[in-house]
């Protein structure tokens, strides 16, 4: 018997499989098509379990590299058979165990290898601490180098099929496994279980990833007994930031973004009930969320006048000035990173500035293809926010990558005061604005299209249009 033979027969024996099993020299995939239970109660070692169906042909098959061998193990031959062939007309391949689990007459072990992990889970455990944690990324290198979740470390799914580089992953580490979707990241637990190693997939992708929502309290009403509080949301994949202000039971969010019912979770929690929702600017890195909070939420939905929408909402203007318990939020006109923005003075104490001024850097110009036009309006606006008092606190509406930002984001008027950039005289720092390049985002004119529109957008098309990093900053030095 040659391993030729082995590799290429449609069915193959016990002896052939563990013989396929111990060889290093193909990469091989062992799919376990019987229920799970079964699996879970005894398997081959090295196997993983899988469903066959018009979902694993459309999203995984087109995922598993074409070199390598795939045998299938099913209760007696009659359901791997079949599947075999049909795998095997797609140009897989396929072999399946001649006879079933039956005929296997080595070593059972017990146990699931399947697994994948919600989102929200893996955010949680890496904010309890990422020294256990080690998330591959298994996407090409470009892929990589355009965005990825801090921390992770590229191994493009084809090389999980390689047992030189499998060899050297560390052993005392929960492996997670990331790709745009979920659907590479799953060939990859499997190419690893084939190499012992138990690792989870990242349910959903970097698409689920940019979902997940965090909040940090930054100034608690209750415990200062005073109006009002202010809790930080932060969308963790982008770093977009947006904010619950609550006073007196009412609350006001600013720059909400999707899922919205987290917002109306967050305030209910507080014993908050959202009245007012509003947006800084209209948005080109990511779908506002503010219209369907409002919605869901009945509150009030307040957008820049200065800023074309085809919804009803109450328009804002320079100078007005929106109440909330206690609370009184002033709107100021900052133009320079989009035409409309605004920024809100809250109280007279903090600044909510959207894109314009963030806690390392300050917003782009260019996004609207204005850039002259706008770097002058930026450079007018930094004056005017600069002049405002030295302690007000700074909250913007993004933060940059790789900022610890458990403890929140937040700067002042006087540290705002002390950057580079800002240091600069008119002419030079529309000269400096106009001329740093940065990568667009991605999407950002259908997205830019989508928050000027009145109807509603399903979820699965907001995750994929904000898939990618926020690009909304220059850098402050
Ligand atoms: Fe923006």
């Amino acid at each position: 018997m040659t391993s030729e033979l082995q590799v290429n027969k449609t069915s193959i024996d016990s002896n052939e499989l563990s013989n396929l099993l111990q060889s290093r020299t193909v990469p091989l995939l062992v799919f376990d098509l019987r229920p799970k239970e079964d699996f879970a109660s005894a398997h081959i070692d090295g196997s993983v379990h899988a469903v066959c169906d018009a979902h694993a042909k459309e999203t995984i098959m087109p995922k598993i590299p074409k070199d390598a061998k795939i045998v299938l193990v099913c209760d007696d031959g009659s359901v791997s058979g079949p599947t075999a062939e049909m795998m095997r007309s797609y140009g897989f391949n396929t072999s399946f165990l001649q006879g079933g689990i039956k005929t296997w007459n080595r070593n059972f072990v017990r146990g699931n290898t399947d697994s994948m992990i919600p989102a929200e889970e893996l955010w949680q455990q890496l904010s309890q601490g990422r020294e256990n944690v080690l998330i591959i990324d298994v996407r090409e290198p470009d892929e990589f180098s355009d965005f990825r979740i801090d921390g992770s470390t590229n191994v493009p799914l084809a090389d999980l099929f390689n047992p030189a580089i499998v060899t050297r992953l560390p052993r005392d580490k929960e492996i997670v496994t990331v790709c745009p979707h979920g659907n590479r990241s799953m060939v990859a637990v499997f190419a690893l279980a084939r190499n012992g190693i138990k690792a989870k997939g990242l349910y959903g992708g970097l698409a689920a990833w940019g979902q997940v929502l965090s909040s940090k309290v930054i100034r608690d009403g209750k415990e200062a007994a005073t109006s009002p509080e202010i809790i930080q949301v932060r969308k963790v994949g982008k770093g977009c930031l947006s904010y619950i202000i609550g006073s007196k039971g009412e609350s006001l969010v600013i720059d909400p973004v999707y899922p919205a019912e987290k917002y109306v979770e967050l305030a209910r929690d507080r014993g908050l009930q959202i009245t007012k929702v509003m947006d800084t600017h209209q948005h080109a890195d990511h779908v506002s969320a503010a219209k369907e909070l409002a919605r869901i939420a009945g509150a009030e939905l307040l957008m820049s006048s200065y800023e074309q929408y085809d919804f009803d909402s109450k328009r804002l203007a320079d100078g007005d000035r929106i109440s909330i318990g206690q609370s009184e939020i002033r709107a100021i006109h900052t133009p320079g990173h989009t035409a409309g923005s605004l920024s809100y003075l809250l109280d007279e104490k903090y600044l909510f500035t959207g894109d314009i001024l963030f806690a390392d850097g300050i917003g782009r110009p260019d996004l609207r293809d204005k850039a002259q036009e706008f770097a002058v309006d930026l450079y007018d606006t930094m004056q005017r926010l600069l002049s405002l008092h030295s302690n007000i606190v700074i909250l913007p509406a993004h933060h940059g990558e790789g900022v610890d930002a458990a403890s929140g984001i937040s700067t002042t008027i006087e540290n705002a005061r002390k950057y580079p950039i800002l240091q600069l005289s008119e002419k030079e720092f529309v000269h400096k604005v106009t001329r740093t390049v940065l990568p667009r985002p991605m999407n950002y004119e259908k997205i830019i299209h989508l928050n000027k529109l009145a109807g509603q957008i399903g979820k699965n098309d907001i995750s994929d249009l904000e898939l990618g990093p926020n690009r909304c900053a220059i850098s402050a030095s």
